[in-house]
């Protein structure tokens, strides 16, 4: 099984055709399934694109279950209602269950997707607009030397840490010092060590305050 996030978190990236294109190479010379995670599509930034990645070819399509969810394009998180679409009958009828970690598909959940999709289309791209936004601000008050790249999609800010010298745990040290609760980037993997996620999705003030202390438990 080859599992795939685009776009992807934490780091925010979209992955270009070309990239994708290699990914599905792969999955077709080994034979593999496919799960593209694509719950961010609806939250894409200008001026890059969502590329679905069952819409490659049909072959690919036929190995592919994607799943999307309208939890963060209509910002209704916490409703367990993910949706898989599987395009062919050999991958519906594999005898795989999915498990439920974080809770169970609900009837509440079920409602919140259908009054989103039904009701709520101009709904993302507003989000997208406060999202910019809230993106130039992060950019904007975070001390120089912290590496931070815009991202091309989404709400999360993937700091890299590395260069004021607080790895291999930048998290606490902000925790501490700056009373800011960011997300560990260990959590993530290896790769994450002197790293942090920010979750941008909130408001100016919040956001202003947040670069503010960790400037300031830098000085
Ligand atoms: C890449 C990715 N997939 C899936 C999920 C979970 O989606 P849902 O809100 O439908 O539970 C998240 C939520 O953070 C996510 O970032």
């Amino acid at each position: 099984m080859l599992p795939l996030v685009d776009p992807h978190n934490p780091t925010g990236g979209v992955l270009g055709r070309e990239e994708l294109r290699a990914l599905a190479r792969l999955a077709l010379r080994h034979d593999l399934l496919v799960v593209a995670d694509e719950v961010h599509a609806g939250l894409v930034h200008d001026p890059y694109r969502h590329i679905p990645f069952a819409s490659l070819a049909d072959e690919v399509a036929d190995r592919t279950v994607t799943l999307t969810s309208a939890t963060k394009a209509f910002n209704v998180p916490g409703v367990r209602c993910a949706v898989a679409h599987v395009g062919a009958a050999a991958v519906r009828e594999a005898p795989t269950r999915p498990t439920h970690p974080h809770g169970e598909p609900n009837t509440f959940g079920v409602a919140v997707t259908l009054a989103a999709r039904r009701h709520g289309e101009d709904w993302p791209a507003r989000r997208r607009q406060v999202l910019a936004r809230n993106a130039a601000l992060v950019r904007d008050g975070l001390p120089a030397g912290m590496g931070y790249r815009m991202p091309q999609a989404a709400f999360l800010a993937w700091l890299d840490c590395r260069a004021p010298g607080l790895e291999p745990d930048p998290y606490t040290f902000f925790q501490g010092e700056a009373r800011v609760l960011l997300n560990d980037g260990r959590a993530f993997g290896p790769g994450g060590a002197g790293f942090v996620r920010l979750d941008f999705a909130t408001s100016r003030d919040i956001l202003e305050d947040i670069p503010r202390r960790i400037r300031e438990s830098l000085t």
